[in-house]
């Protein structure tokens, strides 16, 4: 019976002090993340808090950017840039399901099996390191990749330029975009890394958590 009791008391006195823990790490981080406690963290390593993401640098100059965004909305979705004619960025990277393909990995060309899944492009204007591997600095210079990637869009960039080049619709858009109809690479990649620019998460519940804005 004394042995019971004992067990007893150490079980209520054990969930008292776990419900309390909870109760200081609720408050704790209900508060805005600027006052979170600092966490421990070998010397040395750089990190960053977890945060609400600064605007996208395309989204003040939206206006101004117009005709070069509009065009590479029309690039994103243009099976053109693919050796088969049958797939565009968009076909792994779509809108409806934030960007990606939905699948375990990607399919591409004739069928062929990625070695990975297809990441969501929103916020991906923040990274310094694109890919899984990271191997890519920048949108402009991803953008390449998957048109010259074999199990991608398995095309060659000067075939896609040359395709281009004979489209009335493009010619009048490169215009519009950059102030004459000379057709190139460079161009092209940065109408597109344009476009990507602007497709952002649009969590609002978390971004409010992160501000300390308690939701409910
Ligand atoms: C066949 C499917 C497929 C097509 C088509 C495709 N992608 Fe991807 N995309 C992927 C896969 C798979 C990855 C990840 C590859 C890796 O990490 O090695 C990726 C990665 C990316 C990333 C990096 C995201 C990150 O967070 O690192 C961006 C940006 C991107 N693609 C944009 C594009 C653009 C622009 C095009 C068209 C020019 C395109 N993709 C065409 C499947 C595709």
């Amino acid at each position: 019976m004394r042995k019971l009791i004992i067990l007893s008391a150490f079980v209520v006195a054990i969930a008292l002090v776990s419900s309390f823990a909870k109760e200081s790490l609720r408050s704790i981080y209900s508060r805005p993340a600027t006052q979170w406690p600092k966490p421990f963290i070998d010397s040395g390593v750089q990190w960053t808090e977890l945060g609400v993401l600064p605007a996208s640098p395309v989204e003040k100059n939206k206006d101004s950017l117009e005709h070069i965004i509009e065009l590479g909305k029309a690039l994103f979705f243009d099976t053109r840039l693919s050796g088969s004619g049958k797939i565009s960025c968009g076909t792994c990277h779509q809108p409806e399901l934030n960007w990606t393909d939905g699948k375990e990995k990607s399919i591409g060309h004739d069928g062929a099996i990625n070695k990975s899944n297809s990441p969501t492009i929103q916020n991906s204007w923040f990274y310094n390191r694109l890919f899984w591997d990271g191997r890519s600095t920048g949108l402009q210079d991803q953008a390449f990749g998957p048109i010259n990637s074999e199990t991608e869009m398995h095309s060659e960039m000067p075939e896609v330029i040359s395709k281009l080049r004979r489209v009335k619709q493009y010619r009048e858009m490169f215009k519009k975009a950059f102030g004459d109809d000379f057709i190139e690479p460079d161009r092209m990649t940065t109408a597109i890394a344009t476009f990507e620019k602007l497709s952002l998460a649009g969590r609002q519940d978390l971004m409010s958590f992160w501000r300390g804005i308690k939701m409910r």
